[in-house]
């Protein structure tokens, strides 16, 4: 997740681009930067921490005479490289003539730099973005379009980016695969970015962009190409939000909007390390897969949602690599006496890497010996700097209090670690390891496929059941992390009263609140134990309790017992769950919004917790 921004007009470039760089800070804002062109000279200035650091920095350097106008900016969420001046875009070639910036991943970027290295080009970054600039610079002939349409070709991944070109002062070309990328119209100018709120204060006159095209911008001209480059037609957009609902992407609150992220979040934090067919891989510079070898526990520590993550992780890694492991909230574990030594991984599950408890559990672990990881989404966060490796999720940043993106990338790593611990301890064949990676890349498009009229389908439900003053929540197996987790999210934002129970247990206790104006949420897609939870639903319904099932599409075996069903897309029985808890997240959202509450800012909650 990164913002980026192009500008090409009459204006002096550098306050458009800052602007821009405003409304497109929610993306990110380890560090930003931006290069601007005037008179055969470009001006790049960089630097580590938000906007203000580099409003600082261009403060300090002289502006180029006439001001430039036309630049290209950026604001990073870093992904491949430590947050640092260096890995800050826009990055360059060797001889500062191409300039990119860019938002998302290129997996090929190792092979493409050995590539070029072999060829004689040095490298400046760790960034895979360095890649795009050098691999366009070391092809350029003086038609900046032309070898933006030839790298694309060559580059693997899911992206966004801009460059420029010091020796064509009035173009900037933009590509488009997967990640967001949008045109503005101006009089006179034109304007590119990952979002429209970047130039709304200048036009609401927007181009889309499909994957695979690219747009070639001059003052007030724009043409958009495809594969081949040839010219498109695509039809202008007339932008009538105002600028609070375009900071939310078009959608009325932030969890909505990140509702509806969870396919990209995804994407990002599955695609690169599932290149192999058969195999998942995790070693990064921040992650020595050593870390993994011999181990003989997995201990996930974690507070709130994240711990629900964790309780994820147990199913999976005991099922796939048959390994024992231990999950327990981080303010418990940091003060019992955790028996835990050198053979024990603990992963310290935190969305914000600044949990206190999380952070109190982690350290407890480290003293005592074990080998200590963070699974974040925060760079640089202090789970960091206290852990012998880092696996991150790449959810983007999250502004809704309520997880809910980070959490389904949080399950994603969880599986991709069982895998992965599946694979180096010959748990599974390499054909069930084929299957699962095969299944795990998948899952951003059942998602995109569940959010297809989701919204609707949610919304009816939530009308019948917004004024109940108690929900249970039932699954079994890894369908109860989902349940809790749907608990949660429903009390966290209607302050509604749920419980949350694995199913089998509902006999000794839960089963007593139950009466005709009870809402049940049954987490039922498939599982080697769907006839039990079939046998729970009926002894719920019996009791004249409402059911509303999560289902596997195609399966109707407890659509007879129900009042509403919601089915997710077939996957395999351990990942089905992860898209059961989305229905989930929108009912949660749904019933919120009829109470007139304000999902976004739940009250007495903080997003990060520093203090225990
Ligand atoms: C708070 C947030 C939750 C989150 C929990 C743990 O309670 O409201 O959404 O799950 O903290 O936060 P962490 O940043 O460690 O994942």
């Amino acid at each position: 997740m990164c913002g980026i921004i192009g500008y090409v007009g009459a204006r002096p470039a550098e306050e458009i681009l800052l602007a821009g760089l405003r409304k497109l800070e929610y993306r990110g804002y380890d560090s930003a930067g931006l290069s601007v062109l005037a008179d055969g000279t470009i001006r790049a200035v960089r630097a580590v921490g938000n906007l203000d650091h580099l409003e600082a920095a261009l403060a300090q350097e002289d502006a180029l005479v006439p001001p430039a106008t036309i630049g290209i900016a950026h604001t990073r969420w870093a992904t491949h490289g430590a947050v640092s001046e260096q890995n800050a875009h826009p990055l360059c070639d060797a001889e500062g003539r191409i300039h990119v910036v860019v938002n998302g991943i290129v997996e090929n970027y190792v092979g493409l730099r050995d590539r070029l290295t072999a060829a004689g080009a040095t490298f400046s970054s760790q960034t895979d973005a360095e890649v795009i600039a050098q691999l366009i610079a070391s092809e350029y002939d003086g038609d900046l379009a032309a070898t933006v349409q030839h790298a694309l070709g060559q580059l693997d991944g899911f992206f966004a980016f801009v460059a420029m070109a010091l020796d064509e002062p009035d173009v900037l070309v933009g590509a488009r695969r997967e990640c967001p990328l949008v045109i503005g119209r101006g009089t006179d100018e034109s304007f590119v970015a990952s979002a429209v709120p970047a130039f709304l204060a200048h036009t609401r006159s927007t181009q889309l962009i499909e994957n695979g095209e690219i747009v070639v911008l001059r003052a007030g001209e724009v043409e958009i190409r495809d594969a081949n480059g040839a010219p498109v037609e695509r039809e202008l957009l007339e932008i009538t939000w105002d600028a609070d609902t375009a900071e939310k992407g078009g959608y009325e609150t932030f969890m909505l909007k990140e509702i509806h992220d969870q396919a990209d979040a995804l994407a990002e934090t599955i695609n690169d390390r599932t290149v192999r067919r058969d195999g998942v891989d995790l070693a990064e510079e921040c992650f020595d897969e050593s870390l993994l070898e011999g181990i003989e526990r997995v201990v996930f520590v974690a507070c709130g949602t994240a711990y629900h993550a964790g309780l994820m992780g147990r199913y999976a890694i005991e099922e796939w690599a048959e390994l024992p492991v231990e999950v327990d909230v981080a303010s418990e574990y940091r003060y019992r006496n955790p028996l835990v030594g050198p053979r024990d991984l603990v992963v310290g599950i935190s969305q914000s890497g600044e949990t206190a408890d999380t952070l109190g559990a982690m350290r407890v672990a480290r003293e005592r010996g074990a080998r200590v990881v963070a699974l974040t989404n925060v760079m640089g966060s202090q789970a960091t700097r206290e852990c012998d490796g880092v696996l991150y999720t790449r959810a983007g940043l999250e502004i809704g209090v309520a997880a809910t993106k980070t959490f389904v990338a949080q399950l994603a790593v969880v599986y991709l670690l069982a895998l992965r611990l599946a694979e180096l301890r010959g748990t599974l064949s390499a054909e069930r390891r084929a299957e699962l990676v095969a299944a795990l890349r998948r899952l951003p498009q059942n998602v995109e496929e569940l959010l297809d009229g989701l919204d609707e389908q949610v919304d009816q439900i939530s009308q019948w059941c917004w004024q109940a003053n108690f929900f249970l929540y039932i699954g079994r197996h890894a369908g109860v992390p989902i349940a809790l987790e749907g608990a949660l999210k429903l009390k966290e934002i209607s302050y509604i009263s749920t419980d949350a129970y694995a199913a089998g247990e509902m006999k000794h206790g839960p089963i007593a609140m139950l009466d005709e104006h009870t809402p049940v949420v049954a987490v039922a897609t498939t599982s080697p134990v769907l006839t039990k939870v079939v046998n729970n639903i009926q002894e719920v319904a019996a009791r004249g309790a409402k059911v509303i099932a999560m289902t596997t599409a195609g399966d109707h075996t407890v659509d007879a017992h129900v009042k509403a069903t919601v089915p997710v897309p077939a996957s395999d029985p351990m990942l089905e769950p992860l898209l059961a808890v989305i229905p989930l997240q929108l009912l949660a959202y749904k019933i919120a919004m009829r109470r007139g509450l304000n999902p976004d800012q739940p009250r007495n909650l903080a997003k990060t917790v520093t203090v225990e």
